[in-house]
């Protein structure tokens, strides 16, 4: 059953209010992570809490919790919705200040929990196709803000031009996804552009490069030009939730086949036992 966890309240998800003095809601003035559950337990939960963490020191939110609290909240969070497969969404605002000031106030932050069930299906690894399109988001994109407008923008305008979704550009260089970073395959090496203020230093790319390298694979965290990824033998995108997600079309192009490349199939294998591995050692 969903549940959510407002600032120490248990309640159903569609009972949850949030003030409208709220500078999450005003102002965009707060980060977030989402965190995948696999029966039961949470996939790299200690790496989102690090990351949780980056993003308030970067933007100034203070919040007293520590690692330990902030597992303990989350696990409650999950034993309560008694759900085996979700998502976990996290929210933490600057708080709630009633006058209207672009200078921080002094206010406890917000805490948001949510938990809500995974919806895999078996559409959920088709191939998908996407467009490449101008990365005209800010410059902070390592930080994961929950003001995400620009990359709304982008995706739904990818829609509206018959695309799954869009790869994005900058400097003619790509960055990630609008809510996955990327990966491209060519003669067997695994490319995917390097950590920068740009992109958000996913989770599940990391898992990725390290099962990646456990299994042989040579890794080149190097920028990927426009031009080489529709050259590309595989291209994936990923993201908590989503895993590797394979791309089949750039801008009407297809990528190898079409299908899910061998090296994707490689990887995804990889992913699976080593998510089977942590559910087995947390048991
Ligand atoms: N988004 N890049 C962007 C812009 C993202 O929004 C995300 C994830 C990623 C992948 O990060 P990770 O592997 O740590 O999930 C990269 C989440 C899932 C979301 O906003 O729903």
């Amino acid at each position: 059953m969903p549940v959510a966890y407002l600032n120490g309240q248990w309640t159903r998800p569609e009972d949850t209010k949030i003030s409208v003095f709220d500078r999450g809601f005003m102002f965009g003035d707060g980060v977030y992570e989402v965190m995948p559950v696999y029966k039961g337990h949470i996939f790299t939960l200690a790496q989102h809490i690090a990351r949780l963490q980056r993003s308030m020191a970067e933007v100034r939110i203070q919040c007293s919790m520590t690692a330990q609290e902030w597992q303990a909240l989350l696990e409650e969070a999950v034993s309560r919705s008694n759900e085996q497969d979700a998502l976990i969404y996290l929210q933490v605002t600057r708080g709630i200040a009633s006058e209207r000031s672009h200078v921080y106030p002094v206010v406890a932050p917000t805490i948001l929990v949510t938990v809500t069930a995974s919806q895999f299906d078996e559409d959920a690894f088709k191939p998908i196709s996407v467009t490449c399109k101008a990365d005209f988001r800010w410059s902070r994109g390592d930080i994961k803000v929950v003001s995400l407008i620009a990359n709304g923008m982008l995706k739904n305008e990818a829609m509206d031009e018959g695309f799954d979704d869009a790869i994005l550009i900058r400097n003619g260089m790509v960055t990630e996804g609008t809510s996955s970073n990327v990966f491209a395959v060519k003669d067997s090496v695994l490319w995917t552009p390097p950590k920068s203020e740009y992109l958000l230093h996913g989770i599940t790319r990391d898992q990725v490069i390290q099962m990646a390298r456990g299994s042989g694979l040579e890794v080149r965290e190097e920028n990927i030009q426009e031009a080489f990824l529709k050259q590309a033998d595989e291209v994936w995108l990923t993201a908590s939730g989503l895993e590797l997600l394979p791309v089949g079309k750039v801008d009407g192009k297809t990528v190898g086949n079409g299908e899910a490349g061998l090296i994707w199939h490689r990887i995804k294998s990889v992913f699976q036992a080593e998510i089977l591995k942590v559910i087995e050692k947390i048991d």
